[in-house]
């Protein structure tokens, strides 16, 4: 039915890419010839046109219920050529817990980008999640390798079956099964995509480990670290994949949880709430709305403080005893926090 099959990924930690080398590998078994195309930020383009016989898929991560923006941007710019059949693929927060294979959540990630694509005349001919080992370190370690192995062993077995049904012409939403559950949940993935991922941006920091290599500004997939006063700084640009922190070979990466926590404190809850206050008089109008009131100001003022906090935050990580502060305040800097890639084998 096929002949062509083009893969557009996005990843952060390679499972993604190796969703799309699994179906790369399926196609090859069915004749159609297939190719694998990373989104870049200003790298991958897609023709004007496919030809009438050609498959389009799509896999990346679900980060903050939702398509990276990356991944939404490309959409956003992807050629209004309609006709052609695609896929849609987004890997999930994959755990094992004892026997039991447990998954992720997919908000907007499969909705959002087929309606985009809808919308621009394409057939979507299938959706679904894959449910690979979680790679977001900063709020859990890394998983054991037994468990890797073993999630990433069903994880193949589901995207054959999904793969081959949609070569053999067949529909496949199985992602619509969550909907419910994920409309339920798009509340916060706007939050995330105004508000969220910026804030997340700005938890990273390089210990007195970094030797300056700049390997995490080269491969970062966004282009979104720099080397300011001698030292990685993650713009705002960030888009939380885990890339730098699993590839740092110094494991120089961390989360600052404990300046985190109390910038967010500051940002969250002290602030607005003390500029609220200042206004209340009982009866009056901000006494009546308060907590509205302290939400819209945790929302004006809520990123220039978190921008202006990690400026500082940044500035003083050059001095030595301020490093060791914030590493050893950090969990990430556990041995047992283990860091996640995808096993090389996958995505190789
Ligand atoms: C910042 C961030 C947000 C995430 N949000 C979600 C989420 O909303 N739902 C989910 O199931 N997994 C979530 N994850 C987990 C990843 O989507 C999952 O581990 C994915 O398989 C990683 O793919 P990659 O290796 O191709 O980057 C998140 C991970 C990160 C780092």
């Amino acid at each position: 039915m096929y002949k062509n099959l083009f893969i557009y990924y996005f990843t952060g930690t390679g499972n993604a890419l190796a969703t799309a080398n699994w179906i790369a590998g399926f196609a090859k078994e069915h004749g159609i010839k297939s190719e694998i195309i990373r989104i870049e930020k200003n790298g991958s383009v897609a023709p004007d046109q496919f030809d009438e016989n050609t498959l389009i898929g799509f896999c990346y991560p679900t980060h903050g219920f939702n398509a990276p923006p990356i991944v939404l941007d490309f959409l956003w710019k992807f050629p209004q050529t309609g006709k052609n059949n695609v896929f849609l693929v987004n890997t999930r927060a994959g755990m094992k817990i004892s026997k039991i294979f447990t998954p992720g959540m997919s908000g907007l990630a499969q909705i959002l980008p087929a309606i985009m694509l809808r919308l621009k005349g394409y057939r979507i001919v299938g959706f679904r999640p894959v449910d690979l080992p979680s790679n977001w370190i900063s709020i859990h370690p890394g998983l054991r390798q037994k468990v890797i192995d073993s999630i990433f062993g069903r994880c193949h077995r589901i995207t054959k079956r999904f793969a081959e049904k949609i070569f053999s012409g067949k529909k496949v939403y199985r992602g619509l099964y969550d909907l419910p559950i994920d409309l339920l949940i798009s509340p916060v993935a706007v939050g995330y995509f105004l508000f969220g991922r910026f804030a997340l941006a700005k938890t990273f920091v390089a210990s007195h480990k970094c030797n300056n290599c700049g390997l995490c500004t080269k491969q970062c997939p966004v282009s979104a670290i720099r080397f300011v006063q001698n030292h990685p700084f993650w713009s705002h640009k960030c888009e939380s994949c885990m890339h730098c922190m699993n590839i740092c070979p110094q494991r120089a990466i961390e989360t600052a949880h404990l300046a985190t926590g109390i910038l967010w404190w500051f940002v969250f809850s002290f602030i607005p709430v003390l500029i609220a206050g200042l206004f209340v008089k009982e009866g009056n109008f901000i006494d009546t709305y308060f907590t509205l009131i302290v939400w819209t100001i945790m929302f004006i003022t809520g990123l220039p403080i978190i921008f202006f906090g990690y400026k500082i935050l940044h500035f003083f990580m050059q001095y030595k005893f301020f490093n060791y502060l914030i590493t050893y305040t950090s969990l990430t800097r556990f041995k047992f926090w283990r860091r996640y890639f995808a096993p090389k084998n996958y995505i190789e």
